[in-house]
């Protein structure tokens, strides 16, 4: 594996990659890699012919008074991680030369952006959105793998893609989660061993919630108040409970095929997000 901090080093070894004939597989991170992560890198080595792998903590995304500076950071064991997952290169940009100064030039998705984590945490996709079309523009690959962990990043790079015109697959990879439901984030390293045990509240009340709706009960409405209901019984804070559809994300009022439920809560000083599709197994 190569490890590379500079653009141009990257451009040189994928541009060598695509030579030799090789599709090339990107997956875009911020690090404190988990199993989540991993399993993003192993379907990519499993389709690609080499496998690019960033890693950095991308201010613009996150909000005044969000966890930019506590976010965790572990260069040397992340490297060590995506040696063993068989990654040819790990870029690693400096926040400097992503941003150098006077930068001006931003991103903005509109529509799928506009509720959820959207409305939670305002810029947060603008950060997200112009981080991604930099490294898409820099990395060039061919396919790019998302969890689904993250849905409304999901729509916003899906409607990025198509709508300035990446030649890039986006391949969505499902949520790992622990024993106990929760979905694997780098932000479980803050949970205090108590809260840890309450955060698995949340997956268990979308999955209850979940049941339901294959159980028939189509109403999105109501759907959203029973998880309310259980998640504020269970003693979490909501942010949000939405029926959206996966693609637009826009509030369903009866469930299809597309239909997720996303919720986030508090819980302490952690914030957690997590998503199940209705109806798909
Ligand atoms: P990060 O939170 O590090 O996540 C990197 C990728 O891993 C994202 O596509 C995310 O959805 C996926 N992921 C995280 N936890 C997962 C889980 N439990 N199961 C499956 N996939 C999981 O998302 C970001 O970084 C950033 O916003 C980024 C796209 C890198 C732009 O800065």
């Amino acid at each position: 594996m190569e490890q590379v901090r500079d653009v141009t080093e990257v451009r040189r070894r994928v541009a060598a990659a695509r030579r030799e004939g090789r599709t090339i597989g990107f997956v875009p991170t911020m690090g404190a890699l988990h199993e989540g992560h991993l399993s993003l890198v192993r379907q990519a080595r499993a389709a690609c012919g080499s496998v690019v792998v960033s890693i950095f903590v991308n201010p613009t995304q996150f909000g005044a008074g969000e966890d930019l500076a506590r976010y965790p950071r572990r260069e040397a064991e992340d490297a060590a991680l995506c040696e063993a997952a068989g990654v040819d290169l790990l870029y690693l940009p400096d926040a400097r030369a992503m941003y150098p100064d006077g930068f001006a030039t931003s991103v903005e998705v509109s529509g799928v952006t506009e509720g959820g984590e959207g409305a939670a945490r305002p810029g947060h996709f603008r950060g997200v959105a112009t981080v991604v079309t930099k490294l898409f523009l820099q990395v060039g690959p061919d396919r790019a793998y998302f969890g689904r962990k993250d849905l409304q990043q999901v729509a916003v790079v899906r409607r990025l893609i198509r709508d300035l015109d990446f030649p890039i697959e986006l391949v969505v990879g499902e949520t790992v989660r622990d024993g106990d439901g929760l979905a694997l984030s780098s932000r479980n390293a803050y949970l205090s061993p108590e809260d840890r045990r309450r955060a698995a509240d949340l997956p268990r009340a979308l999955f209850a919630t979940r049941e339901r709706a294959r159980r028939g009960e189509r109403d999105g409405a109501s759907l959203e108040r029973s998880t309310r209901q259980a998640l504020e019984t269970a003693g979490l804070a909501v942010d949000y409970v939405e029926v959206v559809d996966a693609a637009s994300m826009r509030r369903a009022g009866l469930v299809d095929s597309g239909t997720a439920l996303a919720a986030a809560v508090r819980l302490g000083k952690t914030r957690l997000i997590d998503n199940v599709l209705l109806l798909e197994p």
